[in-house]
């Protein structure tokens, strides 16, 4: 399992199939569209402290510099890139005082403090999602790790006639390392094929879709698990029990990693970003 944590705050609703709602015209929207700031300047009337639920959010808002800047501004983009707490931005501001060196390949303080660090992330990151340390990569984001995968695993590995499941409406960062690979392939006399797969209306993968999809020469499937436009949880150790065991799974773990418990071992897959 390779790894990166793209973005240490990302809080978008989580929508299970049984309370999704139907936005078709959202999906449709965002599916091409680059992802915009969303922010909206809504007023903090008093009415704020009335109730300790309200008090925390407060508190927890509090420890966001942005908001001393915008003390009007609801931020609702979070899901993608968003802001850092200053107990985050404190930890960068510490390394790049003090700890910034070459890791892990020098014996002067700072290096030996940079490498210990990194370690630390390592174990840390590892422990979160149940994988190995030595099963963790860090990479600078989730695109970065599936081009790593499509340009190590991928190009070694897959064979002429093999093919990848992928579905069009996941983001795209998750399906061009396939297509790239494909080209490159191509050129040196490997066809693949990258085969779609749909997705329903509310946002969850149509497994009788994914079924008729697979064949014997499906290598790989690409899958989110919490999808970035829906909020579904793609269930994907029922997908593993249609695919079998054999099928690498390539999982885009971006936008659940933030909101619910992860677990490598327990969804069965190969690589996870
Ligand atoms: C679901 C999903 N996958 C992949 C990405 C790309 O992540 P990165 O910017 O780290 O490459 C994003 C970015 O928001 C995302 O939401």
């Amino acid at each position: 399992v390779s790894v990166s944590i793209h973005t240490p705050f990302t809080s978008s609703g989580l929508v299970t199939r049984s309370n999704a709602v139907q936005v078709p015209s959202v999906a449709a929207a965002f599916s091409s569209a680059p992802c915009v700031a969303a922010t909206a300047s809504l007023p903090r009337t008093s009415k704020q402290d009335d109730s300790s639920d309200k008090v925390t959010v407060l508190a927890i808002r509090d420890r966001f510099p942005i908001f001393d800047q915008m003390p009007d501004t609801v931020f609702l983009d979070n899901a993608s890139t968003t802001h850092k707490p200053d107990s985050v931005i404190q930890v960068f501001d510490t390394f790049y005082r003090r700890d910034c060196s070459n890791a892990g390949r020098a014996i002067y303080p700072s290096s030996m403090r940079a490498a210990q660090k990194i370690e630390k992330a390592r174990h840390d990151v590892a422990r979160l999602i149940g994988a190995h340390a030595r099963e963790i990569a860090f990479t600078s984001g989730a695109t970065d790790s599936f081009n790593t995968v499509a340009w190590s695993w991928g190009l070694t590995n897959l064979k002429d006639g093999d093919e990848i499941l992928f579905c069009p409406q996941d983001h795209r960062s998750a399906i061009l390392p396939w297509q790239n690979l494909q080209s490159v392939l191509a050129g040196m006399g490997k066809n693949i094929t990258l085969v779609p797969f749909g997705i329903h209306a509310v946002g969850d993968y149509d497994f009788r879709d994914l079924r008729n999809a697979l064949t014997e020469r499906t290598r790989v499937i690409a899958l989110s698990h919490i999808h970035h436009v829906f909020g579904v949880d793609m269930e994907i150790s029922d997908i593993r029990k249609i695919v079998g065991a054999d099928v690498v799974m390539s999982l885009d773990a971006s936008q659940s990693v933030g909101h619910i418990k992860v677990d490598v071992n327990e969804l069965d897959v190969r690589q996870a970003s």
